[in-house]
């Protein structure tokens, strides 16, 4: 039913179930979308089966994101790191933005929604990334909310890339050491162009960053919570936001 009704939704002004504030919502939230396996094992299910229901919370915090008025929500899918699972669970994951993209594309690209992805390329295989280009280029010229998918990604290759290529641009005369700066090691990161998220969100009660935009979380507001990915709800965003909301954000200062 839900899914149906996505592209009729009419954006509100505020979520009143929650008091939400129109006007201070976080420009950009970050998950780390743990807690799969668990919610299988509670039920007695294979490991993949998690991935598959998170999958559908996927789209149901997306539709969240977008009526909020959310700008970026970027999705940790795959890190680095994970590649050290068994064989079938990574093919698995590895199906999962095929399997996202046949179902949804047609209703992201309704709902004005852009589809982007972060990370390392190298490794994936073709019936990954196939799917995630078409939906690049289908969703390009999209306005609304960016959905930023980090697959295959982590934080410390991305920030070791990016000193590489400053090296190699001292090395080749084109930079001095002196003209290094925060914009420099920005322009080089995935995230090149995208704001520093503003709340990160965590599920299933882990509280760490498992080399997740280490730097561009910096000052970032984060929100934990023992909910597992897969039942991570609506609510659950907006209990997020809401909380999100009650901060109060100094940057260091007073
Ligand atoms: C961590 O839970 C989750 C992942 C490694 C995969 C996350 C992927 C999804 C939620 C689906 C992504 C969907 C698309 C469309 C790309 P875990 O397996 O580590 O859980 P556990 O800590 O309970 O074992």
């Amino acid at each position: 039913m839900i899914d149906r009704l996505w592209s009729k939704f009419v954006k509100p002004s505020s979520d009143t179930d929650h008091n939400l504030a129109a006007d201070n919502v976080p420009e950009h939230v970050a998950i780390i979308m743990d807690g799969n396996g668990r919610w299988a094992k509670s039920r007695g299910l294979p490991r993949i089966s998690g991935h598959h229901s998170g999958m559908k919370a996927v789209k149901q915090i997306t539709m969240a994101a977008d009526r909020l008025g959310v700008k970026y929500l970027t999705l940790y899918a795959f890190s680095t790191e994970n590649w050290k699972r068994p064989k079938a669970e990574v093919d698995f994951l590895m199906r999962l933005p095929q399997e996202f993209l046949a179902i949804e594309l047609d209703e992201l690209i309704a709902n004005n929604v852009q589809v982007r992805v972060m990370g390392h390329r190298e490794a994936l295989p073709e019936y990954t990334i196939a799917p995630l280009e078409e939906a690049i280029a289908k969703t390009a010229s999209n306005t609304g909310l960016i959905l930023n998918f980090a697959l295959n990604y982590g934080s410390r290759k991305e920030m070791t890339d990016a000193v590489k290529l400053i090296a190699e641009a001292v090395r080749d005369g084109q930079l001095t050491p002196e003209q290094i700066d925060e914009s420099i090691i920005e322009e080089r990161l995935f995230t090149s162009g995208m704001p520093d998220p503003d709340l990160l969100i965590r599920t299933s009660g882990e509280l760490r960053l498992s080399n997740f935009m280490l730097w561009q979380l910096a000052y970032s507001e984060m929100w934990f919570t023992d909910v597992y990915w897969p039942d991570f709800s609506e609510n659950h965003f907006y209990e997020a936001i809401a909380e999100y909301q009650r901060r109060a954000r100094r940057y260091g200062g007073l």
